[in-house]
């Protein structure tokens, strides 16, 4: 009966040794230690000793219950240190590891460059308008005063999707939607999609995209085009180009002219971009015709007013010194991705 405390210490130790979790060391404390368990069922039998044994067993068996509670206190401190270093390792974060790189979209040259024609007049008080890609012959051709023989209607320049629509082959329709929807004063410009049916080469490509400008109002002279336009030009190449205006001809102004500018390159000396002349041409411009503005619903006898028509893909070109209007088509990230 004496030695039963040591024994229990033994048995008391091997089960700490193999408990892995706090689980199974409270299993173990309770086994022993709890009301019901063994060692406290030794001190609980001792009523039937005699005097001697009794003091002696309860020396044993309180050195025991201090000795078993000290092993349980030292592997409950090492189960917790396991279980922390375990966090700390699964949850480890290398500050000095180098960072993987975020690669940021960017805006595509010909949005960009739209965006900021757009802007340069937004800031002349022009709004924005917009049309359909898909347009009535009526509005691409008709209503701007095209000639029923002229060449562009030709099937083989416009892809037409039925007899009466086709994809419009220039941004100047939005002229007669906006005259038809509003009143003068009119003081917009419309980018968006152009579509003629060209075999694709360095300059010229199936789609592409033109700015569209339209000014009506009391007394609008060319002077006031010749103003604005060239304000524009100063704006997106710089304060130091300068303009000429070439007389030419479209169906739908009258005067119309083209706009050169002196070479934003070379300063008008003579050099590649501008083919040695000094001069580049960028638009197309002119006086509104009385048919369009009769066209639209408002009174040609009252109202007069400028046009315009922009290339953004020759601009942004120009801008850019690029010298292939596909590359803008075949979103090759390396070229688009310069331009952010
Ligand atoms: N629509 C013409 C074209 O595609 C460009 C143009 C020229 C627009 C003169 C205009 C303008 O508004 O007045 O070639």
């Amino acid at each position: 009966m004496l030695n039963k405390p040591d024994e229990l210490l033994n048995e008391a130790r091997a089960s700490i040794d193999r408990s892995a979790t706090e689980a199974d060391i409270e299993a173990v404390r309770i086994g022993f230690l709890g009301k019901k368990g063994r060692l406290t069922a030794i001190l609980r039998s001792m009523g039937d000793l005699n005097p001697d044994e009794r003091k002696e067993l309860g020396l044993r068996a309180n050195r025991v219950r201090d000795e078993i509670e000290a092993l349980i206190g030292e592997k409950k401190r090492a189960i917790t240190a396991a279980l922390r270093a375990e966090r700390f390792s699964s949850e480890k974060l290398d500050v000095t590891e180098p960072g993987k790189g975020v690669s940021l979209g960017s805006r595509h040259p010909i949005t960009r460059t739209i965006d900021e024609i757009c802007r340069i007049f937004a800031n002349m008080g022009y709004s924005v308008t917009e049309g359909p890609e898909a347009e009535t012959v009526f509005n691409n051709f008709d209503a701007l005063n095209a000639a029923p023989n002229h060449p562009s209607r030709d099937l083989t320049d416009t892809f037409y999707i039925t007899e009466d629509i086709l994809l419009r082959t220039q941004t100047s329709p939005v002229q007669v939607r906006t005259l038809r929807s509003t009143q003068p004063p009119i003081k917009v410009i419309s980018p968006g999609r152009c579509f003629r049916a060209d075999t694709p080469d360095a300059t010229h490509s199936p789609m592409f995209h033109q700015v569209e400008g339209l000014l009506v109002d009391e007394g609008v002279t060319m002077a006031d085009l010749k103003g604005a336009l060239d304000a524009f030009a100063k704006r997106m190449f710089g304060n130091d180009v300068t303009t000429k205006f070439r007389p030419h001809f479209f169906p739908f102004t009258e005067p119309s002219a083209e706009m050169d500018m002196s070479c934003f390159v070379c300063r008008g000396k003579g050099c590649r971009v501008c083919k040695g002349s000094g001069w580049i041409e960028i638009l197309g411009c002119g006086m509104v015709h009385p048919n369009v503005l009769r066209v639209g619903g408002a009174d040609a006898e009252r109202y007069t007013g400028f046009a315009f028509g922009i290339g953004v893909e020759r601009i942004a070109m120009l801008k850019h010194g690029i010298e292939d209007i596909r590359l803008f088509y075949e979103n090759d990230i390396r070229f688009i991705g310069q331009f952010a």
